[in-house]
């Protein structure tokens, strides 16, 4: 033994290194959920609870784990979720994120909240990046938002609904969660600080943003007014029941995104594990399906695609691995779960995705 540090074994040791390095606030921001972290701890027990029925003796000597998305050919079935405010995690910020996965053949999502521009980032990628964004009281904010990425090359939009109000979090109450002021918010449209004055509880100033800026009054024909305005594909995120998926569908958009925000949203709502039957059923193979929500090992990823997903988007470990290492550390997140991926499917007799249904699930 030569006392040198053991390189993390999987996604969660990867959480506990970022624990050490992180502030305490910025840490619980990104780990934590809403209320009492009860669909938090379910996102990741409702994939535990479900079991394998694997395959074997069907030659799993060659295994090709791509999948195509929108005609965005990926090496392997995972997207990165999109998250706000990276630059907590590494000076780069979404930059990082976006260099990691165009080289681990994985493709991004970057949120409106982000503190790096869109076309920073989409510069920094040759992969593919899609641009997460809500709807504001304002039109004309999210039109000009729309307008950017598509300017920038953005080849899809990411519409998340399961936020018209923020969610009650706990951890960020206690600990006075503020943005440092040295992080920008060049995608919002609005100068968040301005806005608020100078607040010291942004947690609430964030809550308040949201409130004053964000319009909870949108409902099913906004879709259709955001369809009109552009002519990108349009992925509905948060969505955790079948007819509404189906609704989704009618209203023009391209694909849903079974998820609950990671639990940071409505504590106690169906792990995303427990929906994605239900919306698979109700889609029946029309439109993209993804999912995401406590996605942390090879074999979920490989539960999701029986259920019907066409890919997976990983959240927090991203982040973890920015903040232990940089870029390079997101990408060996990425490796890591794409190692564990490739390894499911060889021990579950699935050699492509188009392999992994139904029947696998017990
Ligand atoms: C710190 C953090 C910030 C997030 N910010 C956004 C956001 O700006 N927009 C959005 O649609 N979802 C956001 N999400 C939700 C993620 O896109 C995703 O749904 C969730 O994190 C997936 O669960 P996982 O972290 O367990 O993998 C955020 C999640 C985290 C942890």
């Amino acid at each position: 033994m030569n006392g040198a540090p053991t390189p993390p074994v999987n996604l969660q040791a990867y959480e506990a290194l970022a624990a050490e390095r992180l502030p305490r606030m910025v840490y619980d921001y990104y780990a934590g959920g809403a209320n009492d972290e009860i669909l938090l701890r379910e996102s990741r027990t409702a994939w535990d609870a479900l079991r394998i029925r694997y395959r074997v003796l069907r030659d799993v000597s060659h295994r090709d784990l791509s999948v195509t998305i929108e005609g965005h050919r990926l090496d392997w079935p995972v997207i990165v979720a999109p998250m706000a405010f990276q630059q907590m995690a590494t000076p780069e910020g979404e930059v990082a994120t976006a260099r990691a996965t165009a080289a681990a053949g994985s493709g991004m999502i970057l949120s409106t909240l982000s503190n790096r521009t869109i076309e920073d980032v989409r510069a920094a990628s040759n992969g593919m990046v899609w641009f997460q964004l809500y709807i504001y009281r304002d039109r004309g904010i999210t039109a000009e938002l729309v307008r950017r990425a598509e300017r920038a090359g953005c080849t899809g939009l990411v519409l998340t609904v399961d936020t018209p109000i923020l969610g009650r979090r706990e951890r960020d109450l206690l600990n006075g969660f503020h943005v440092p002021p040295e992080f920008p918010a060049p995608n919002l449209g609005v100068d968040m600080r301005s806005t608020l004055g100078a607040q010291s509880d942004m947690s609430s100033a964030l809550a308040q943003f949201i409130l004053g800026h964000w319009d909870a009054g949108i409902a099913w024909q906004d879709l259709a007014w955001l369809q009109s305005i552009t002519s990108l594909p349009i992925y509905v995120k948060g969505v955790v029941r079948g007819d509404d998926a189906l609704l989704a569908l009618e209203h023009g958009a391209a694909g849903v995104i079974v998820s609950n925000h990671g639990g940071r949203q409505l504590d106690t709502a169906v792990p995303t594990a427990r929906a994605l039957g239900e919306v698979a059923d109700a889609m029946a193979g029309r439109g993209t399906l993804l999912v995401d929500g406590g996605v942390r090992r090879g074999t979920d990823v490989l539960k999701a695609l029986a259920m019907g997903a066409q890919a997976v988007l990983l959240g927090r470990p991203i982040l973890w691995g920015l903040a232990a290492g940089g870029e390079a550390g997101a990408r060996r997140v990425l490796q890591l779960l794409r190692d564990e991926v490739d390894l499911a499917f060889a021990l579950a007799g699935v050699r492509s995705p188009a392999e992994a249904t139904r029947d696998l699930l017990a």
